[in-house]
């Protein structure tokens, strides 16, 4: 069997065409979607990241701005931002780049962007409403994973999923939002005794853990379908997933590559999330519950 390749350039391109039609909506509504993206720091990772993300908000007519810190910027300053960013009207979406620098408490800046504009979907109000099936914003990168699997009309109900990682950005949220869609769902970790039992009866693989070659062929049930969400640099400086692509190939049924698989969904789930977000700001039905 040689795997079905999952086109995450495809797949975005498609669904930011569709995300397109409802920015031109809302544009002739009076309302340009409006995303705001604080950078902290020289890290060059993030520095891309970030540019990309300004690129695909213009090319679909979302207004974006960037507001960048030192290295050496004090908290305060950051915090007073994204407070003025809370209730600034042109701003819809507010995304703080991560890694912050240590002299920063993440938890406190994610807990300080407003609920009705956390596009990044990091903020506890939202991870806990993936627990209770209300989320108002889904963690774009899981998000994007589910939108492919669908995009390839991959079965979930029933299906026995794993997911390997456990982070609070992609692996937790994954399994929830797998779980939402009856799946049957297992959570490995890099401590996971025996990951191939776990993995070998997967119909749904999700692997983020960071880590090269993690699994291979011989690991994935035939006929899977193994999403890939790793993203590491080769001491040659190739992009490569968690999954050993070749050997994946031969076995699984359907197959993301790095890059072009998750990696450009991502950035469409955030663009999606702004969206909304500006969709229900212009008719004053913002997700935060009353009384939270
Ligand atoms: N750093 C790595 N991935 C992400 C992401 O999806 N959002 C933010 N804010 N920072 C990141």
């Amino acid at each position: 069997m040689t795997a079905i390749i999952m086109d995450g350039v495809a797949v975005a391109k498609a669904t930011r065409a569709q995300w397109k039609v409802r920015v031109d909506a809302l544009k002739e509504k009076g309302v340009t979607p409006g995303l705001a993206v604080i950078i902290v720091g020289d890290n060059p990772a993030s520095k891309v990241y970030v540019r990309n993300k300004a690129r695909a908000c213009s090319e679909i007519g979302i207004h974006s701005e960037i507001h960048e810190y030192p290295e050496d910027a004090r908290p305060a300053d950051v915090l007073a931002k994204i407070i003025a960013l809370n209730s600034d009207p042109a701003i819809h979406g507010i995304l703080v780049q991560l890694p912050l620098p240590r002299q920063f408490d993440v938890a406190q800046i994610l807990e300080t962007i407003s609920v009705d504009k956390d596009v990044d979907g990091f903020h506890l109000y939202n991870l806990g409403g993936l627990i209770a099936g209300d989320s108002v914003f889904p963690p774009c990168t899981p998000y994007g994973v589910m939108a492919i699997l669908d995009h390839y009309e991959i079965n979930l109900r029933g299906a026995d999923a794993v997911v390997v990682g456990r982070s609070n950005i992609v692996g937790k949220p994954q399994a929830l939002m797998l779980l939402a869609r009856d799946a049957t769902v297992s959570i490995c970790t890099s401590k996971t005794r025996d990951l191939a039992s776990y993995t070998r009866k997967a119909d749904v693989l999700v692997v983020a853990v960071g880590k090269p070659g993690v699994i291979t062929g011989e690991m994935i049930k035939p006929g899977a379908a193994v999403v890939d969400v790793g993203i590491n640099r080769t001491a040659d400086g190739k992009l490569v997933g968690d999954v050993d692509f070749e050997s994946a190939r031969a076995v699984a049924g359907f197959l993301t590559p790095v890059p072009g698989g998750v990696g450009p969904m991502t950035i469409t789930m955030l663009l999606a999330n702004t969206v909304q977000s500006a969709e229900r700001f212009a008719v004053g039905a913002t997700g935060r519950k009353a009384g939270v």
